[in-house]
């Protein structure tokens, strides 16, 4: 580019047409807030420096932007998009470059797409251009008025007249700007209607002034896309979604029912995995090649191995999940968890921060917590490591070969040695020497006859209570 680069992004609208407590900016798509989409594609484009305009309880929005390069303006109070970008033409008194102009609430706007308009900037010697598109059906974006095929003005959707609101190019909220059409700022009336001051006005100043003034029709209208209410939320989520779901077909990845997943840009699937209806692949997840994910299951922060499955309705957070191995279904594989290569963690088994080794077994209803499971274990079922004596946390070793009889409680902080079996039902305080048996149940024993006389009981009791219902009772007579 030419000349250097400058961007305001405006995020301090009240966005109350959210109906919400949280600024409309820091509403997420796939995890990731709207205003984060809008820096990220314009840091692309290599800026000199980014101003992002907030309002002044945005703790929120300082915190999610907090690793990039980026300077604050605060307007106190919103008082309109024109204001708004006022707040920012401080910071930009000694800057001699283009100011693009951005609305944060415009998510899916692309590096290209703006790419495009600063070229026709330059290219026209534009002092402003404007970012149209054409918008179909009903919506509440300013209508770009030309004469004579000349921008003349933007008209608010709501100070539109019958013939204006027929107009179908509008405007995207994206501007390119020379230095000098910023001092037209302070020329904008408030617009009485709406108790704000509207930037759109600054376009039909700058005519007036004889300024050179264009629109370009660029991007479609997805691209484009306002989010200003649950609607627009829920639309722009969903076009997200099918980008990032045809990217992974494209790349060699099934989905039985695309239209019911939702896969976080940022993830990684590779080829020959198949993807059932209804799979949430949340943050910065990567599953590797030739996996089978199940229905109703849901992946956060992982790293799923190759060849792996996951059966249905299983969660996974922020664990490593080794090639082959097989999880599922009804599992729940929580934070700082490794489940290792060829091994199978099956029904109802809830893991936690903890280790299994390759080839180990936990099958069936049991809880592993702060466990190191060596290779080649046998978990039975419903065993459990009780980790947490109310007030500390403390580990379970388990060590390779071992074989844990069902319904078993590994007490911690406890060791059971190599190759040692724990007899079903045990609970087991004290360290397992390797290679022995550990039973700690209380020993079998019988008690000869007893049902036959426990059915005699009953018997004699039924015949008493038959007696008092007749008054045949000893106290009767
Ligand atoms: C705005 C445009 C409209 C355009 C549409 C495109 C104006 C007056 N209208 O309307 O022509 O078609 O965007 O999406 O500009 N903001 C502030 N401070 C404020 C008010 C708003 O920073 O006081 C920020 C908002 O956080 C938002 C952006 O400016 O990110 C746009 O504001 P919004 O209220 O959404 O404007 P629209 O009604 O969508
Ligand atoms: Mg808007």
């Amino acid at each position: 580019m030419k000349h250097p680069l400058s961007v305001v992004i405006l995020a301090a609208g009240l966005g109350t047409r959210m109906k919400s407590s949280t600024p409309k900016v820091m509403h997420k798509i796939y995890g990731k807030p709207i205003i984060q989409y809008t820096v990220d594609s314009a840091q692309k484009l290599k800026p000199e420096n980014t101003t992002v305009v907030v309002s002044p309880d945005s703790i929120g929005i300082k915190n999610t932007l907090e690793g990039y390069r980026l300077n604050f303006a605060v307007q106190k109070k919103s008082k309109g998009t024109g204001d708004a970008l006022k707040t920012a033409s401080g910071a930009l008194k000694n800057f001699r470059g283009i100011t693009l102009v951005l609305n944060g609430d415009t998510p899916l706007i692309t590096s290209k797409t703006l790419k495009k308009l600063l070229g026709l900037h330059d290219k026209n010697r534009d002092d402003i251009s404007v970012l149209s598109f054409i918008a179909e059906g009903e919506h509440s974006y300013g209508r770009i008025v030309r004469e004579k095929n000349k921008v003349k003005a933007i008209i608010e959707d709501k100070d539109a007249d019958a013939e204006q609101k027929e107009i179908k190019e509008v405007n995207s909220g994206i501007y390119a700007m020379k230095p000098h059409v910023l001092n037209l700022l302070k020329d904008v009336q408030l617009n009485k209607g709406k108790g704000e001051y509207y930037l759109t006005d600054i376009v039909g100043l700058a005519v007036k002034k004889g300024h050179r003034v264009n629109a370009y029709i660029l991007g479609n209208e997805t691209e484009m896309t306002g989010i200003n209410t649950r609607e627009d939320l829920s639309k722009a989520g969903l076009y997200i979604r099918d980008m990032v779901v045809s990217g992974l077909m494209h790349n060699g990845v099934s989905f039985m029912d695309a239209s019911s997943v939702f896969i976080h840009p940022e993830a990684k699937i590779e080829a020959d995995t198949i993807i059932y209806p209804n799979v949430h692949i949340e943050g910065k997840t990567v599953i590797g090649k030739g996996c089978t994910i199940y229905p109703n299951s849901r992946i956060t922060d992982s790293n799923i191995g190759n060849n792996v499955v996951i059966k249905d309705s299983t969660v996974i957070e922020c664990s490593t999940v080794k090639d082959k191995a097989a999880v599922g279904p009804f599992a729940h594989i929580r934070p700082g968890s490794s489940i290792g290569p060829s091994s199978k963690v099956g029904n109802f088994v809830e893991i936690k921060k903890s280790v299994i080794g390759e080839g180990t077994k936990a099958s069936h209803l049991s809880y592993i917590g702060d466990a190191e499971i060596g290779r080649h274990v046998n978990i039975g079922a419903g065993t459990i490591t009780c980790n947490y004596d109310g007030k500390n946390k403390h580990k379970t070793v388990i060590e390779d070969d071992v074989f844990v009889g069902s319904d078993s409680q590994i007490i911690a902080p406890v060791k059971v040695g190599k190759g040692a079996y724990v007899g079903a039902g045990s609970t087991i305080t004290k360290n397992v020497p390797p290679l022995s048996l550990a039973v700690s149940r209380t020993e079998q024993r019988h008690i000869e006859k007893w049902a036959l006389k426990k059915r005699l009981r009953v018997k004699n009791e039924e015949s008493e209570i038959k007696k008092i219902k007749t008054g045949k009772t000893k106290c009767a007579e």
